[in-house]
């Protein structure tokens, strides 16, 4: 890109250069001479020193042009004020040093349009757990009848919440601002009102805890779904190559969720330019590529890059499987606590399957903790099939 932009630019000079002179210009054979003198020299220059990060680089092959122009001085842009300031600030909050308080809770915080049909069975979840989690509940529509001690009191200030609008973002963001408030919460988790809990709370609990990572999914799709939606409005702060997808299920680290409150510019250019019904009939999901991007652009290596809350694709539908009462069983809740690796498709013709296994602290894991979406009559058997498919163990 900017090396065809250069060489644009080279022939945009060369047009006009002979009519702003005023002496007469040299030669035109003796200008084609001094030109290709220069360019064999380089190129001369280039093949004797070739690029050292680059294994097999052929300098007339499309990969050795690529070789070729990250060898020349990186033509990097001018960062703009704010970007310098919102690069610093992150950068210094990820390299502090953690704070560790006495106590340590896991925040967990559910956003939900009204009723959480799940409560008893979160409330037998977090039963004999007082003191190591927080529950907030982020209701966008109807305030929710609560049958749960742990969920009495813990409305969080809400507003109206629109499918794929920034306005699910802003609730993410203000649970964790809520949540943040309170220094023993350590590790954040957002759920829905269909998730449920796969494991008990002492293997939640460490999952999250004893890692310094945090659950981020966030892969690269170049199809329409994923790539297709970014839109060059987004430049200079955003790149295409740095675009990312990923569920919108996370679970943050403390300093993962205060970079994510410290942040506005990108922020605002998802805002801005990644929203439904953007120019040329085309949509974007700021909740499906806001915090993938954000984190693959500023810590990488910080985020697992799958979702820890399991959701069924696999009938190819608009929207994931919805399980039903019938559904539920042991086999299917062995079946989901059983898998071992992160699968992405991406949304082109070759809707190709990336694989990766799930790893925690460098060993094999289970990749999911939670599950969505179980409709609410699938309740029963969930209270009656808890005990029994959260000792199923793979690890401990
Ligand atoms: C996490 O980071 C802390 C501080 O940087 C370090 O002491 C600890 O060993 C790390 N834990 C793991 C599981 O990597
Ligand atoms: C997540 O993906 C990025 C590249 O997209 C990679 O650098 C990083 O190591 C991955 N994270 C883990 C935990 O493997
Ligand atoms: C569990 O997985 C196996 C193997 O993939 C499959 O044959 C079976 O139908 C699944 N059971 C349920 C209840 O989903
Ligand atoms: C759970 O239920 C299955 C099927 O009914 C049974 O085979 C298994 O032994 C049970 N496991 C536990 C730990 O209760």
């Amino acid at each position: 890109m900017k090396k065809t932009q250069l060489w644009r630019l080279g022939v945009k000079d060369m047009q006009i250069f002979p009519m702003s002179r005023q002496r007469p210009p040299l030669r035109k054979p003796t200008w084609i001479i001094v030109l290709i003198c220069m360019i064999s020299m380089f190129l001369i220059f280039a093949y004797v020193y070739p690029p050292q990060n680059s294994s097999t680089c052929y300098l007339f092959s499309y990969r050795g042009c690529k070789a070729f122009s990250s060898w020349l001085p990186p033509l990097t842009r001018e960062l703009t004020d704010e970007e310098i300031a919102s690069q610093v600030v992150i950068r210094e909050i990820l390299n502090s040093p953690q704070v560790i308080t006495e106590n340590r809770k896991v925040a967990f915080m559910f956003l939900t349009p009204g009723a959480l049909p799940f409560e008893e069975l979160w409330d037998k979840f977090f039963q004999g757990h007082e003191g190591k989690f927080s529950v907030y509940v982020h209701a966008s529509k109807d305030r929710p009848l609560h049958f749960s001690r742990y969920f009495i009191n813990r409305e969080v200030h809400s507003e109206k919440v629109d499918w794929g609008k920034i306005s699910m973002v802003d609730a993410e963001r203000r649970l964790l601002t809520y949540a943040l408030k309170d220094p023993e919460n350590q590790h954040f988790v957002l759920l829905s009102d269909s998730c449920i809990p796969l494991r008990d709370f002492d293997y939640v609990y460490e999952y999250l805890m004893y890692t310094n990572i945090s659950f981020v999914d966030s892969f690269v799709d170049p199809g329409p779904h994923g790539n297709g939606r970014y839109s060059e409005h987004m430049l200079p702060e955003v790149e295409k190559k740095d675009f990312r997808k990923g569920a919108q299920w996370f679970t943050m680290k403390r300093k993962h969720a205060i970079i994510v409150m410290a942040d506005f510019l990108y922020y605002a250019k998802f805002r801005d330019y990644c929203r439904p019904g953007m120019e040329h009939g085309r949509n974007c999901y700021s909740d499906e590529h806001y915090l993938p991007t954000f984190f693959y652009m500023f810590d990488p290596t910080g985020v697992a890059n799958w979702s820890v809350t399991h959701v069924d694709w696999s009938e190819g539908k608009w929207h994931p499987k919805s399980y039903t009462a019938k559904d539920v069983t042991y086999g299917l809740m062995k079946n989901i606590t059983s898998v071992m690796d992160s699968r992405h498709v991406t949304s082109d013709e070759r809707k190709e399957v990336q694989i990766k296994p799930c790893m925690w602290n460098g060993d094999p894991r289970p990749c999911y903790l939670f599950a969505r979406k179980f409709l609410p009559d699938t309740l029963n058997n969930l209270m009656l099939l808890f005990d029994n498919y959260t000792s199923i163990s793979n690890w401990r």
